[in-house]
């Protein structure tokens, strides 16, 4: 496996990788790897000749500079956990080989159609101009045939396929499942940040969260969203931001169960928390 840092080191290792027509897959991520993301390693590594993942904590999706600061960055164990599962090329620039002193500072346009005025881009004004943006110049370097993305974080997944077919992209984007904890909480990098209590406690999202699921009989969509949020907050530590019940498509909220998914974003003492589940299973 070989780690690089500059897009010059990345494009020239490539070019010899996929030498004889030779399938490529990309991983892209932040690092500080848990078994979530090796999810979609695994699948990567399973369907292409060459699987590249790029480790590069982004910060222009970050609004809050103190989370960028925060973020944990782990490149050394990250770099040994991608060569055992199978990895080719890794992928882990500065931000300044990434951007511009501009690009850095100003907001990348993109029409979103939408999809950005809902629940993580009315809560985090200007984060999926900055996923699209880094996203977009990931797929122009490395020109990948399928690009691996976790459903965990679902309203971004439906944004980078807009992106893709918006700016004709010529890669197959691959929504993998959430991978959980045998508890049911979601795997995250934020899960690292909960005291042992509070990691108890944030069990109860992905609790109520499937027990929902047994109420779409006798109760329509609003009445569920609200079921959620009130179960939540019951839970003494948990807080909810949002809980809304949309379209997978649109992000829309939507009155059929029909291709009905409910996201949800939580604090747990200081840590933000977000989980998902499909209503038409
Ligand atoms: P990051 O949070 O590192 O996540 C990288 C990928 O792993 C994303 O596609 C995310 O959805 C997926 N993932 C995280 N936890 C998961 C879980 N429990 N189960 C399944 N998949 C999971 O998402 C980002 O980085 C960034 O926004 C990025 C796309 C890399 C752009 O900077």
């Amino acid at each position: 496996m070989l780690l690089v840092h500059t897009i010059q080191d990345l494009q020239t290792h490539l070019a010899s990788l996929r030498a004889d027509n030779r399938t490529v897959g990309l991983v892209p991520t932040m690092g500080a790897l848990h078994d979530g993301h090796a999810s979609l390693v695994r699948r990567c590594v399973s369907e292409n000749d060459v699987s590249v993942v790029s480790v590069f904590v982004n910060p222009t999706q970050f609004n809050n500079k103190e989370d960028l600061q925060k973020y944990p960055r782990t490149i050394e164990r990250d770099a040994a956990l991608l060569e055992q599962l199978g990895v080719d090329l890794v992928f882990n620039p500065e931000p300044d080989e990434m951007y511009s002193e501009q690009e850095m500072h100003r907001q990348f346009a993109f029409d979103f159609g939408g999809l950005d005025t809902v629940m993580e881009g009315k809560m985090r004004p200007g984060h999926f101009n900055g996923v699209v943006q880094v996203v977009s110049k990931l797929f122009r370097l490395v020109s990948p045939q399928r690009a691996y993305f976790g459903e965990k974080d679902f309203q971004q997944l439906a944004i980078i396929r807009r992106m893709t077919r918006l700016m004709q992209f010529s890669v197959e984007i691959i929504g993998c499942p959430i991978v959980r904890e045998a508890s049911g909480l979601a795997l995250s990098s934020r899960n690292e940040r909960l005291s042992e209590q509070e990691r108890t406690t944030a069990v109860n999202i992905s609790r109520i969260l499937m027990e929902s699921r047994t109420l779409t009989l006798s109760m329509n969509t609003r009445q569920v969203e609200q079921w959620v949020t009130d179960q939540v907050n019951a839970v003494e530590g948990l807080e909810v931001e949002y809980y809304q019940i949309v379209d997978q498509t649109t992000l829309m909220p939507t009155n059929t169960w029909q291709h009905a998914i409910g996201c949800i974003t939580v604090y747990c003492g200081p840590v933000r928390l977000i989980d998902n589940i499909k209503y038409d299973l």
